[in-house]
């Protein structure tokens, strides 16, 4: 499964702790997110490629979801990389920390900052939850934390918030114009008369709704005060089950919330990344990008988040891209309506 959900929500930033505020908008006014979803690595090479036809099964392994990832980054050079879970497949994985090295190998080789989720199948390996976790922290440019140092019981591992600042040098540049939330929606459920996957609990759903309001907050005070929050993205693996009329486990969800709780939702598919994950035979992986674009400030220089537009890319020939659309927009900020795209 795959979820990523990016919520564009209400908030922003002068978050309490300062962890690296690594994350900026581009002198273009842009800012580019690459994400990867159900990467579902395993041991390498010697793992096979499930779902693809059957003169594609030789010669295909790990090592092409390697190869996707890296034309990936050629081609669309992103300013941050977000593995939305299932990252490996611990089934099929000897060792966990190895599987994870080597599937987060081109973003680490590419020194994009990169952060990462839990799906449900990471911790079938050599390491539970908390050590695929902990083990991510480690590794060379990511911005990915094991849990909120300002909380100190919440549920899961891999909860945490990444503030993207203004161009530097603008009016913006110590507000965070764009909020990423990253929250572990769990494995499975362990109450018996719910079977199915796990989700995200109330403890995750408090510290989410604080710092969005801490978040919004700053945003909306001096200096360079707003009159509405800035948008927000929300990873996670497994779908909210307000999502769950909309199909499934395996979107991309993009969600916008107003000032008002009222929100707007908009769902895309991300679509299987990794070749040791299920498919579709004959149908191509993909990946989605997302991109937020500046506006102008009466001075010409870069002020708040315009728009938020995605699309996606097959691994064809020519990473053909398809299905672009625009997920959010200033003006629609705050509207009181609920969307479904491409849901599906
Ligand atoms: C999508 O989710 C369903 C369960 O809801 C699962 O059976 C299926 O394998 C998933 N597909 C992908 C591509 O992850
Ligand atoms: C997997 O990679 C190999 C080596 O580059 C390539 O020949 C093969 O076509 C790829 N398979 C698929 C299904 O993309
Ligand atoms: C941002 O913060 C720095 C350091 O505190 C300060 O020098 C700069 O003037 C601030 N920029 C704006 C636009 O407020």
């Amino acid at each position: 499964m795959t979820t990523v959900v990016v919520l564009s929500l209400c908030f922003v930033s002068v978050s309490a702790a300062k962890h690296d505020q690594k994350l900026r908008f581009g002198e273009n006014g842009q800012f580019k997110i690459l994400q990867v979803a159900d990467m579902h690595y395993a041991d390498g090479e010697i793992t096979p490629c499930e779902d693809v036809l059957p003169s594609q099964v030789p010669g295909c392994s790990d090592l092409n979801t390697t190869a996707f990832l890296n034309r990936m980054i050629s081609a669309e050079k992103p300013h941050f990389i977000v593995f939305t879970g299932d990252n490996i497949f611990g089934f099929d994985a000897t060792d966990a920390a190895k599987s994870l090295n080597a599937a987060f190998a081109p973003a680490i080789a590419s020194n994009i900052p990169w952060a990462a989720v839990l799906g449900n199948h990471d911790q079938e390996s050599t390491l539970s939850r908390k050590g695929v976790m902990k083990h991510i922290v480690t590794l060379k440019n990511t911005l990915s934390r094991v849990n909120p140092s300002e909380v100190h019981i919440i549920d899961g591992f891999g909860n945490y918030n990444l503030e993207v600042g203004g161009v530097k040098g603008s009016g913006f540049e110590n507000k965070s114009v764009l909020n990423l939330y990253f929250l572990d929606s769990g494995d499975y459920s362990t109450v018996p008369s719910i079977p199915g996957y796990g989700w995200i609990k109330p403890s995750q759903q408090f510290w989410f709704e604080q710092t969005s309001a801490r978040l919004r907050r700053a945003y909306m005070s001096k200096p360079a005060a707003q009159k509405a929050p800035a948008p927000g993205l929300v990873y996670f693996h497994i779908p909210l089950p307000e999502f769950a009329s909309f199909d499934s486990s395996n979107f991309t969800g993009v969600r916008q919330e107003g000032i008002s709780s009222a929100f707007c939702i908009k769902l895309c598919y991300a679509g299987g990344f990794g070749y040791h994950a299920y498919g579709k035979a004959g149908w191509a992986r993909r990946t989605r990008v997302v991109v937020a674009t500046l506006e102008k400030t009466e001075k010409g220089g870069w002020g708040a988040v315009k728009s938020i537009k995605t699309w996606k890319r097959l691994d064809d020939e020519h990473l053909t891209a398809v299905d672009s659309e625009v997920i959010w927009s200033k003006s629609s900020s705050g509207s009181r309506r609920k969307k479904q795209i491409n849901g599906a």
